[in-house]
């Protein structure tokens, strides 16, 4: 068995004092994830945290990600390393000025209804007819919303294009955007594609048009990941999605090469709210069973909207 250092050891300690289990998203870096019952991506983590045993999950994402755990759990304590790990799009969408969008709508009789990414504050769920991730979104923008509606999408203006143009729905774009996904270089991966002619590019829906235009497969967390399954033989691949996803797919196809496509003002493309938690801090969450994500006002609502949008599948 690998050698575990010192904190890594306390944590596992930790979890069997507590009764815990830890949930990592991808986008964690590799020694967190390496000390998690499960990874995924948004959904499939909203999905597993539902089938936990345990009296207590540790949510090592960001907090929309452990607010969607707590909201689905009501019961349980979910523990987050670090409350200010917020998220770009979640800060792009304030729940009144939406509130006030959508009463302008229905004032000049737009029929419609709000389907919100997952990556929003519990206030904007609560306002939406169905929630969506990366790996839903096709399916309920599809078969969810009935035929006849128009669609308000927010916050993400990326995603939002991506599925206008994938299913042909009418949709209006709220202007959010992943401060991740919205940097990669075009002109970066255009020399990477020269340099490595042979080489699959992947993109995650978070991406503008451009890059997307670029890849060879454009696709959610775990749609990439299926992606990159279907190659047997090594295989180079431009990965236009957060930095630490290459982690698990090194994990799990070690037989191909990873490159990074850098963005336009940093090499790495890591996350800087995923990154504010570490092992350090996921220790003293759990030794102080603090920060907590404690039930507001806005969840009773939220998760009607979460429940029926991510957990009846069709
Ligand atoms: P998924 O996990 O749904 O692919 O979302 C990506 C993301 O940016 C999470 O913050
Ligand atoms: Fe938000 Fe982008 Fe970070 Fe995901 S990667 S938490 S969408 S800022």
């Amino acid at each position: 068995a690998p050698v575990l250092d010192d904190v890594s050891a306390e944590i596992l300690d930790l979890k069997k004092q507590l009764g815990a289990t830890i949930l990592a998203h991808y986008y964690q870096e590799g020694e967190i994830q390496a000390l998690a019952d499960i990874t995924g991506d948004s959904l499939k983590l909203a999905r597993e945290a539902t089938k936990v045993d345990s009296p207590v999950i540790v949510f090592c994402g960001v907090l929309f990600m452990a607010e969607t755990a707590k909201m689905l759990n009501p019961a349980k304590t979910v523990l987050l390393p670090d409350l200010k790990a917020g998220c770009s799009l979640v800060d792009a969408c304030p729940a009144d000025k939406l509130e006030h969008y959508q009463e302008v709508l229905r004032a000049n009789d737009r029929k419609f209804q709000t389907v919100c990414y997952i990556n929003s504050s519990a206030k904007v769920k609560a306002l939406s007819d169905w929630v969506v991730t990366s790996g839903n979104a096709e399916d309920v923008v599809r078969n969810k919303v009935p035929p006849g509606y128009e669609i308000l999408f927010v916050p993400d203006k990326h995603l939002g294009r991506y599925l206008q143009e994938l299913t042909g729905r009418d949709m209006i774009l709220w202007d959010g955007s992943c401060m991740v996904h919205e940097i990669f270089s075009v002109v970066d991966l255009i020399k990477q594609k020269k340099e490595h002619p042979k080489a699959v590019t992947i993109a995650h829906p978070e991406c503008p048009q451009n890059i997307l235009q670029l890849a060879d497969f454009a696709g959610g967390t775990e749609a990439m990941i299926k992606h990159v399954a279907t190659y047997k033989e090594p295989t180079e691949f431009l990965v236009a999605t957060e930095a630490n996803m290459m982690w698990e797919l090194e994990r799990r196809y070690p037989q191909h090469a990873y490159l990074g496509v850098p963005g336009i003002t940093c090499s790495c493309n890591k996350c800087p709210h995923m990154a504010r938690n570490t092992l350090e801090k996921v220790r003293d969450c759990m030794k102080n069973r603090s920060p907590e994500i404690l039930w507001q006002p806005e969840f009773d609502k939220a998760k009607e909207v979460l429940a029926r949008s991510l957990l009846n599948p069709p």
